[in-house]
């Protein structure tokens, strides 16, 4: 199962999250002032919930149990739930669901992406709102064709690059070179899969204009292809979704 290596550096590598974790929070305001009840699905260790916890009772989900071992330890006062996003339960439902970070690409076939949108329109309050980004197709190719992301944290070396396509699935290589003494290093080395599905993008535009509350996009390239798409929508759109 995929971050069982990079789990460790997680945090190291993204840093400080709380500009994207006030952006979503501003969403919410926005679109659901009223809410009192948030889950995130696919948390991770938990950073940008950390944030929301200070304004909503929050709930987190993961299927990762080390990402989530970090996420308790960082936040002992919130509950969370170690479950897969495209079949999770969870006996209540909430004001808003926010899955953030490309989690949704993580997820290779298209079906489980429906899957994701049957169960949160069952989790959410009638009038909620779900707040989700994806990687699209024109992003990750641009990632691709890129060059390797590289950063040293204090003595540690991380080295990311994204590789594809086979089929449409893209490969984040996540390599880790941990300091141990002197010049020798520890390598860690995991690739996590994304995929992008064009069609799903065209779809969440095109309903944009009419149902979407708020979606953001990035024209690049002389095609226009539409490099990241960040949404919130309402319960009864998520279910058409799912459909
Ligand atoms: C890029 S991380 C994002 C974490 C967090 N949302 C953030 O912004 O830092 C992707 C997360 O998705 C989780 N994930 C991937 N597939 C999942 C699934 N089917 N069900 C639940 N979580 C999943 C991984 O374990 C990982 O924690």
């Amino acid at each position: 199962m995929s971050y069982d290596k990079f789990y460790r550096f997680y945090d190291m590598v993204m840093g400080d999250r709380s500009d994207a974790a006030r952006y979503i929070v501003n969403l919410i305001a926005r679109h659901k002032p009223e809410a009192k009840t948030v889950l995130e699905i696919a948390c991770g260790t938990g950073s940008i919930l950390g944030i929301l916890s200070a304004s909503y009772e929050v709930t987190g989900l993961d299927r990762s149990r080390p990402m989530l071992t970090i996420a308790r330890k960082k936040l002992p006062h919130v509950r969370f739930v170690r479950q897969d996003m495209t079949s999770f339960h969870i006996a209540r439902r909430f004001d808003a669901i926010v899955c953030v970070f490309d989690s949704i690409n993580h997820l290779l076939r298209f079906s489980d992406w429906r899957k994701v949108f049957r169960r949160v329109a069952l989790h959410l309050k009638d009038d909620g709102v779900f707040i989700f980004d994806i990687n699209t197709l024109g992003k990750l190719r641009r990632l691709a064709s890129g060059p390797a992301w590289e950063r040293w944290f204090d003595r540690d070396l991380a080295i990311i690059k994204v590789t594809g396509e086979r089929r449409g699935v893209f490969k984040w290589d996540v390599k880790i070179f941990e300091h141990q003494n002197r010049d020798s290093y520890r390598l860690f080395h995991e690739k996590i899969s994304e995929i992008a599905f064009p069609k799903v993008c065209r779809v969440i535009l095109r309903k944009s204009k009419r149902s979407i509350l708020s979606v953001r996009r990035r024209r690049i390239g002389r095609n226009g292809s539409i490099s990241w798409a960040e949404c919130v929508t309402p319960s009864v759109l998520t279910q058409k979704f799912a459909t």
